[in-house]
């Protein structure tokens, strides 16, 4: 057996009740290293590369009231190769961090508590909140990139150590404001798109990095006021960014009250042109589109066809969601607001049309999910099949998986099994697949029954099957979110230079 503690990080956490700091979401504060998981079953050999996972894994004890999105970021790497599995989990080094590892307790309180209870300025659109880096992470030049869904500093690493390298510069250009979760690599064009939202006017920006850290274009976005955005598309032509109606109130926010609303408001989506001059273009050329109210988390695939830009998302049915039943009176609106079945997210897909300005929208599915993915050979083409996980009902968790075939209407899904949790899967093909989906689905569940975690690897054709490899790892993880997958020839791209 190879598993060795590397490091134990410094924690003021108490044990307590908690529903996020207790159960599949008890953090943990070792750092481990395991260059020979166990594994029952076979891992295909086709499969080299590495499976990351960014969580929030808080560890010190909260100033004030606790929410499952102030944690500390925590990465988990499973790199597979030949056969074989290597673990190892890495916290984030943000500033934050460090400050509060320096003096052994927390320096700034989160998202619930109003007005801020913070020793020290904040970072990101709210303004007190620690940069926790904690919410997203992708791989870009050969590194892979940690950010905040409040916008913050850009966390870089090697995706297979885990070995910091700090925030990024892009040369004395990376955005006062920070970068919001869920910067996007354009294999296309090699460039890292990127949006960004504040409580000052423009209210938004987006732009585009090079892979040697320069920032080749970036542009306002004006928005009527402050705006809580939480993901972005992209096709050729255009970023897609969004204007949804759930925001903070503007009286209370002048207090230091944030408390997102949902206003009776439409829905608006924002196409803005990537080949725009490159450090302006007119406000003029974006192209905004009027649709249905909602919130949307995240997004699945944008194309361009004919005059149509194409949007497949997940609409929550119910953006705003009553306080939910049976929770403790305390938790009991934050966890309406973690709860998949209390927003009810559904496929669905809205199409703008150039030419005529119109929008034109409607479900795909029924199925409440979130978190997906699809995978297409090439950007422009329409994924038929789309993977997404499935939420406890109460809980911000994932009990599972499905698999949409949007031209058949068909689905497959897979339950974890009681008390077991996944994080976002990721689809890699074979190498020589015949079809869109001839390829394999990783996640990293946390089994609350046996107190332990796995990597597991289905085969996305046949997911009823179980799994093909549960890969042991050498701790329980929290359960957890957001993941990305970098095949070994994305690990290879020569580290960029020192822009970033
Ligand atoms: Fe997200």
């Amino acid at each position: 057996m190879s598993a060795r503690m590397t490091h134990r990080v410094r924690s003021s956490l108490q044990p307590c009740e908690h529903p996020y700091l207790s159960g599949a979401w008890t953090p943990v504060f070792e750092e481990w290293l395991d260059d020979d998981c166990p594994v029952t079953g076979e891992i295909p050999r086709d499969l080299d590369g590495v499976y990351l996972r960014n969580t929030e894994n808080p560890v010190q004890q909260p100033l004030g009231r606790y929410h499952p999105f102030d944690g500390d970021g925590m990465l988990c790497g499973l790199r597979l190769h030949n056969g074989c599995a290597a673990f190892r989990n890495r916290f984030v080094r943000t500033r934050g961090f460090v400050n509060e590892q320096d003096v052994g307790r927390a320096l700034w309180s989160g998202i619930a508590e109003m007005p801020p209870l913070s020793d020290r300025p904040g970072w990101g659109a709210h303004g007190a909140l620690k940069d926790a880096s904690s919410t997203d992470v992708c791989v870009f030049g050969g590194r892979a990139y940690t950010s905040f869904y409040q916008c913050g500093e850009l966390y870089g690493c090697d995706p297979v150590s885990l070995e910091p390298s700090g925030a990024v510069g892009w040369g004395g250009a990376f955005p006062r404001a920070g970068i919001s979760a869920h910067a996007l690599p354009d294999p296309q064009t090699e460039e890292l798109l990127w949006f960004s939202y504040s409580r000052e006017a423009p209210f938004m920006h987006c732009g585009a990095t090079s892979l040697g850290g320069e920032v080749t274009h970036q542009r306002e976005v004006p928005l009527p006021g402050p705006r809580l955005p939480h993901a972005m598309m992209f096709t050729p032509r255009w970023y897609v960014l969004n204007d949804f109606p759930l925001f903070w109130d503007a009286e209370l926010l002048q207090r230091k009250l944030f408390a997102a609303r949902l206003h009776d408001l439409p829905s608006r989506f924002a196409l803005v042109p990537r080949a725009s001059a490159p450090h302006g273009g007119r406000a003029d050329d974006i192209r905004w589109f009027e649709a249905s109210p909602t919130y949307v988390l995240h997004y699945v695939q944008a194309r361009e066809e004919g005059d149509e830009v194409i949007l497949d998302g997940y609409r929550q049915r119910c953006p705003s969601p009553p306080p939910l039943a049976g929770a403790p009176r305390e938790h009991a609106r934050m966890m309406a607001f973690l709860d998949l079945h209390s927003l009810q997210p559904q496929l669905w897909r809205w199409r703008f049309n150039l030419r005529t300005g119109q929008t034109r929208e409607g479900a795909l599915d029924d199925a409440v999910c979130e978190f997906g993915c699809v995978h297409v050979a090439h950007p422009q083409q329409a994924a038929r099949y789309v993977y997404s996980m499935l939420g406890e009902p109460g809980w911000f968790l994932f009990n599972g998986l499905d698999k949409l075939d949007l031209r058949s209407g068909t689905r497959e899904t897979l339950a974890f099994g009681p008390g077991v949790f996944g994080s976002e899967v990721r689809f890699v093909p074979r190498r020589a697949a015949r079809s869109e989906d001839d390829g394999w689905l990783i996640t990293l569940v946390t089994d609350v029954n046996r107190n332990l975690s796995e990597g597991r690897i289905y085969a996305a054709q046949n997911l009823r099957a179980g799994p093909l490899a549960r890969i042991r790892l050498p701790l329980r993880i929290p359960s957890g979110t957001h993941a990305c997958w970098a095949d070994a020839a994305a690990l290879q791209v020569p580290a960029p230079n020192a822009r970033f």
